[in-house]
């Protein structure tokens, strides 16, 4: 199947490793042209020397507040058109409900919540008919993650909140759609691993409870993301799609 990505741009956040940078690569091999972003130079000069030809690259934060204007006009100066974008931000800290103190929950309003909101308040002006905007949420919007509650708490919101983009752009033929991973064996995999003391054992646990039984693989949630991105998904939208293994409880 023709994804029909040949000669598109888009702009990916949070996209020097992980799950954006899965997607950046499989928009790449499929002939589109990205702009991916995060905050370390390093990294993302790192990413886009891996990603080759069609690949240009700018740090940025997405939780600092300043960041979503210079990061839409960096893009259409690089890519030209946009049509459409990743967004993708590191994940909140891990806690229970009643063990994260409120200043956790202000900064992950800041970068969950708020930091995907001004960038896609940035970017839909500049959107014509085809464009797409996927957000990477997180299993967490359809059931709760254990130790993970400032997710728990915030991704539902903003589902619901693309659920309403999608009504918004839906007119101007703009596409909107979550995406949510279950368990991609990423970086934030590893250090959560890590952090409960014997990553081994906790692999095994968290491998047990998904029906495929293994976790997933960067380059198996690109692929999903770069599909729904593409025309090739022409009438997608206001959807959560999983992608989990078949984790999820939730129809
Ligand atoms: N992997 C999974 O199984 C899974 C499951 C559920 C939900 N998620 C969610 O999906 C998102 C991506 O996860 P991942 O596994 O790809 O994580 P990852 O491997 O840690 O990669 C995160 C990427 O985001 C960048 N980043 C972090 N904070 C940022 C910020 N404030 N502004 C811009 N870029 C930022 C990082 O680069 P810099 O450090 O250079 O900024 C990196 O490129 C997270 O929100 C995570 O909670 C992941």
């Amino acid at each position: 199947m023709d994804l029909g990505l040949g000669g598109r741009g888009y702009l990916l956040t949070g996209a020097s490793r992980g799950l954006g940078f899965a997607t950046a690569r499989a928009l790449v091999d499929d002939g589109a042209r990205v702009l991916i972003s995060s905050r370390s130079a390093e990294s993302v000069d790192a990413a886009v020397s891996s990603l080759g030809s069609g690949a240009f690259g700018v740090p940025a934060d997405l939780a600092d507040p300043d960041t979503a204007e210079g990061l839409v006009a960096e893009a259409r100066e690089r890519l030209g058109t946009v049509d459409g974008a990743l967004i993708s931000v590191g994940g909140p800290a891990p806690g229970t409900v009643l063990s994260t103190p409120e200043e956790a929950w202000r900064d992950g309003v800041e970068s969950v919540l708020l930091g995907p909101l001004r960038l896609v308040r940035a970017l839909v002006p500049h959107l014509a008919e085809g464009a797409a905007i996927g957000l990477v949420l997180s299993i967490s919007v359809k059931q709760p993650i254990g130790h993970l509650a400032i997710s728990n708490g915030l991704r539902p919101g903003l589902a619901m909140t693309a659920k309403a983009l999608a009504d918004e752009l839906g007119p101007r033929g703009i596409r909107v759609f979550g995406l949510l991973p279950g368990t991609i064996a990423t970086d934030r995999i590893a250090e959560i691993e890590a952090a409960s003391g014997d990553p081994e054992k906790a692999r095994a646990r968290t491998e047990a409870g998904i029906p495929l039984r293994r976790v997933g693989r960067p380059e198996e949630f690109g692929r999903v993301a770069a599909f729904a991105l593409s025309p090739a998904a022409s009438y997608l939208t206001g959807v959560m799609i999983p992608v989990d293994g078949g984790l999820s409880r939730a129809l």
